[in-house]
């Protein structure tokens, strides 16, 4: 039995104060978006009973699907290692990067590269084709898929785009990790597949994830970005596909999005079959705490 916790779209706050110089551009489109409308949706304190109560749940381990930050300005990346050490030690908490984490185009080592530990690799299968994407994580009989769909995108667009080597890197893990029969969850910031975005949001290349999903299969794909519960599933010439979508994990109730929630996957093997259960935790605004709903399973058959 593994028990993974999902939380994605943090947007943590409050936005820190730049130089005047990091505002250029499309940060500052970013800056009047956080503060006529964003600030009123991303909540430090609805966050912070998101992840106490997750972190109750003892999990063996959390995915966070991205969007940690929102105008990627220096201070934020610092902001969001701390973060992500609060949360848990690396080892036990991977990370894939969203749009707002590129929001503009910042160099590696002077951004994402900070949270570097949080997406490393421990079981190397394919070269790494776009920094250290794709990376696999093995935990028993799981291996966690981590891919980075953030790229710096044209003004108000929140595309993403996984790009040809990465999709190619990605099939040849997803088939060797089948072939040593481990139960595939992939990490993903945008909704996998076509249609399930506004095409200024969405991913440019859903269509080529979708075929590499339909031919070797992935037992799981997790993802955040619409800030929605989202539930799909894909048949593949291996198996059902179940993918998943959750709501921001800071979002406030009464706005035009679900309130904040967190999900916790139960992996089991059992007659030859992988069975997920999943539980879903939500933020109730009137008694301010977290409250479960009726958990449901999937079956990967
Ligand atoms: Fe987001
Ligand atoms: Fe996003």
């Amino acid at each position: 039995m593994f028990r993974l916790a999902h939380l994605s779209d943090v947007h943590l706050s409050p936005l820190p104060w730049g130089g005047i110089g990091d505002y250029m551009g499309k940060r500052m489109i970013g800056l009047l978006s956080w503060h006529l409308r964003r600030r009123k949706v991303h909540k430090t304190h609805i966050l912070a009973k998101i992840v106490a109560d997750m972190k109750a749940a003892q999990a063996d381990h959390v995915a966070v699907t991205g969007d940690l930050v929102n105008i990627a300005l220096p201070a934020e990346f610092a902001h969001g290692q701390r973060w992500l050490d609060e949360l848990g030690a690396a080892q036990t908490v991977s990370f894939v990067p969203g749009n707002h984490d590129a929001y503009v185009d910042v160099a590696w080592q002077d951004g994402l590269a900070g949270w570097q530990d949080y997406m490393t690799g421990d079981l190397q299968l394919v070269p790494a084709t776009q920094n250290c994407f794709p990376y696999v994580r093995q935990r028993r009989n799981i291996a966690l898929i981590g891919v980075s769909t953030a790229v710096p995108a044209a003004l108000h667009r929140a595309s993403g785009t996984l790009g040809a080597e990465q999709l190619a890197a990605l099939k040849k893990l997803l088939e060797i990790l089948r072939e040593r029969g481990f139960c595939r969850i992939v990490m993903i910031h945008h909704p996998p597949l076509p249609g399930q975005c506004v095409t200024r949001k969405a991913l440019t290349d859903a269509g080529d994830l979708k075929s590499v999903l339909e031919t070797e299969g992935a037992e799981l794909v997790l993802h955040g970005h619409n800030h929605m519960h989202m539930r799909e599933t894909l048949q593949t010439r291996h198996g059902k596909s179940h993918i998943i979508g959750i709501p921001s994990a800071s979002a406030a109730p009464g706005e035009h999005k679900p309130a904040a929630a967190w999900y916790l996957y139960t992996v089991r093997r059992q007659e030859k079959r992988w069975q997920i259960e999943v539980e879903v935790r939500n933020y109730d605004g009137s008694s301010d705490t977290i409250m479960p709903e009726t958990p449901f399973k999937l079956d990967c058959g």
